[in-house]
């Protein structure tokens, strides 16, 4: 069974999670299945990818519930890990990841936004870590992520009492980093992905890279691993032509990263 959908245009790629009879909800099938697509993805040469949910109810809903009610404790933190490797491949993703957020974005599904660099949610979104309900506690890396997004206060809020927001309280949290109006996500998403897109491939890696890599680094590390990746900038064909071009000593050109 086939539940994301790839989809490419020009240098941007779309993986739409579509398990809409359960919500978009995150069976391990279906993690298998987002990890192979992002392989695919990257074999692609996309310079910017979005990941959104499949009609307008959800993003995704959270784990599989029902996979995981009979679970042992080794069979649940097998599953933890697997979620977890997915949600870091694509924290690592080499190009920019968007989540374009519709609907519910509830404990994974919300872990998985998380793990998203940009996140950009409908009037619609609703957000929220109910897995204290369900007497569990989310799994794929989401508390670190939401402490880091939120500070751990209102992190401990959230995820304590499985209270669930609406995408304007989540903007005023900066759970997320745009609000959109209901059935415009995709057409600012895809505008998103093009803005950065047109941009030299090469520096928005770097930048990606840098963002990441340097994330619980001490300062003095960080500064290092900017310079370094500026420096690594210098000599591309695309740094060149784009100088050029600002100095008026040559055409601007498309970037092609290298
Ligand atoms: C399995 C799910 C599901 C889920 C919804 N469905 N969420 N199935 N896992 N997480 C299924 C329902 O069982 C139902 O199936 C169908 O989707 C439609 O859902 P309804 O509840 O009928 O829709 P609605 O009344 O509109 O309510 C939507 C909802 C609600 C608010 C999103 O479905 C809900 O509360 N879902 C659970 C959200 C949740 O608790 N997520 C956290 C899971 S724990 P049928 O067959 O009846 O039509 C988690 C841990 C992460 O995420 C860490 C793991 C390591």
């Amino acid at each position: 069974m086939s539940y994301i959908h790839i989809t490419e245009r020009g240098y941007v790629a779309t993986l739409t999670i579509d398990r809409r009879e359960a919500m978009n909800a995150l069976n391990s099938d279906l993690l298998t299945e987002l990890s192979e697509s992002l392989d695919k993805v990257r074999c692609g040469g996309a310079r910017a990818l979005i990941i959104t949910g499949a009609g307008e109810k959800a993003f995704a809903a959270g784990a599989d519930i029902a996979e995981m009610r009979e679970f042992s404790p080794a069979q649940a933190e097998e599953y933890s890990k697997h979620g977890n490797a997915v949600m870091r491949s694509i924290e690592l993703f080499e190009v920019p990841v968007i989540a374009a957020i519709g609907g519910y974005a509830l404990g994974g599904g919300c872990e998985l936004a998380l793990s998203c660099d940009i996140r950009l949610a409908s009037e619609n979104a609703a957000f929220g870590f109910p897995e204290v309900t369900l007497g569990v506690i989310p799994g794929f890396g989401g508390l670190q992520r939401l402490t880091r997004a939120i500070g751990v206060n209102r992190a401990a809020l959230l995820a304590c009492t499985g209270d669930r927001i609406h995408a304007k309280r989540a903007l005023e949290l900066r759970l997320i980093d745009e609000l959109c109006a209901q059935g415009e996500l995709m057409e600012r998403a895809d505008a998103l992905a093009d803005r950065i897109a047109r941009n030299a491939p090469l520096a928005v890696r770097a930048i990606k890279r840098v963002l990441r890599d340097c994330e619980g680094t001490p300062y003095a590390g960080t500064i290092c691993a900017e310079a370094s990746a500026f420096g690594g900038c210098f000599g591309t064909e695309d740094q060149l032509s784009a100088m050029g071009a600002f100095l008026k000593l040559n055409e601007k050109r498309p970037f092609v990263g290298r």
